[in-house]
């Protein structure tokens, strides 16, 4: 198991050696090493078994911090780093050549962001290097949102954890370009749309095909639990399987279901709050999947603020 801690000293003394350290961030827990060391990089791909041609999101202490890893930063993008940074926005900007191949997978643009965590700002402010980091959840299963979900995956790969506690947002950050003149959305996340919009007016979203060249990791099926998990009506759901015999657990948004047993049911936000839903949802998929169920039934959220950003993440979970 890993070391869970506070100490900045440590973490950075490990990520100088070049070897890896969990991050808190306000969005899920980042695997975190040094994004200008290719080995490094490397052993990041090694340790979440993640297909090497899926790029990687650079984690920096400020926007002045991000210029020395991009050029060029087009207007309406800078506007968003200067709204939402720190916070749960990464932007697609053209790279420098300082940043190594292995983090964008040869393409173009190097994705970045400022995360917004006390404990990772004052790494990053101490370091000499941005942090590569993806989620630190083994590729494909659901991303951690507190230190403990990352010791129960990835301990017995890596020698530390700096503790933030639990993530206050729980989503991950949202990806956004240009192409030519337009603002782009590649995966809906932390940031809801709406408040993009409300900087730079109407944005394309195209976080949904299942294999976007432009964002690799944005695969259909991910985010996904070990058990079958099943997306609909949880009324007729839940008659279904009470018929069929086969025990089941229950996420929800708000409803709780008399027939179903306490420990067999999570409502994501009792008062319908999406916010709220959404710092749950991972956890809530967890605990679920660690359940004696042999199913997950859940249902989509509303199609509003947080709720795109849920349901994508639900869909992408969901047994095909
Ligand atoms: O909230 C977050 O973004 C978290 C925290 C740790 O910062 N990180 C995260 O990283 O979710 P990851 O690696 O799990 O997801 C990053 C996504 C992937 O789908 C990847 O394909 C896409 O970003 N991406 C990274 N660099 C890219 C690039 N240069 N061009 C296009 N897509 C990129
Ligand atoms: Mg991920």
């Amino acid at each position: 198991m890993a070391v869970i801690g506070q100490d900045i000293s440590q973490a950075k003394r490990i990520l100088d050696a070049g070897e890896l350290v969990a991050i808190p961030t306000e969005t899920v827990y980042g695997l975190a090493g040094n994004a200008l060391n290719p080995v490094a990089v490397a052993s990041i791909f090694e340790t979440k078994n993640r297909p090497s041609f899926d790029p990687l999101i650079i984690h920096v202490p400020s926007l002045v911090e991000a210029e020395n890893y991009v050029n060029d930063i087009p207007a309406a993008l800078r506007k968003l780093a200067e709204h939402f940074w720190p916070g749960p926005l990464t932007l697609l900007l053209p790279r420098k050549s300082n940043i190594p191949d292995i983090v964008t997978s040869g393409l173009d643009r190097v994705a970045v962001r400022v995360p917004d965590h006390p404990l990772t700002l004052e790494l990053l402010a101490q370091l000499d290097f941005p942090l590569a980091a993806p989620s630190a959840n083994p590729f494909g299963y659901i991303s951690p949102t507190s230190p403990k979900h990352v010791d129960a995956q990835l301990g017995d790969k890596i020698s530390y954890i700096l503790d933030g506690g639990k993530c206050k947002v729980g989503l991950e950050s949202t990806i956004v370009g240009m192409e030519e003149d337009e603002v782009v959305v590649y995966r809906l996340g932390g940031l809801d749309i709406s408040e993009i919009e409300s900087i730079v007016g109407k944005v394309i979203v195209k976080s949904h095909s299942s294999s976007n060249p432009q964002a690799p990791g944005l695969l259909e099926s991910h985010y996904a639990p070990t058990k079958s998990f099943l997306l609909g009506n949880l009324e007729t759901l839940i008659a279904e399987y009470q018929d069929k015999g086969i025990d089941f657990a229950v996420l929800s948004l708000a409803q709780t279901f008399p027939a179903v047993p306490v420990g067999n049911q999570i409502a994501l936000s009792p008062q319908t709050d999406l916010k709220e839903a959404a710092t749950h949802l991972f956890a809530a998929m967890r605990t679920l999947d660690e359940s004696n169920a042999v199913v997950i039934l859940a249902e989509l959220m509303p199609e509003e603020g947080l709720g795109k950003a849920i349901n994508d993440r639900l869909r992408r979970a969901a047994t095909k």
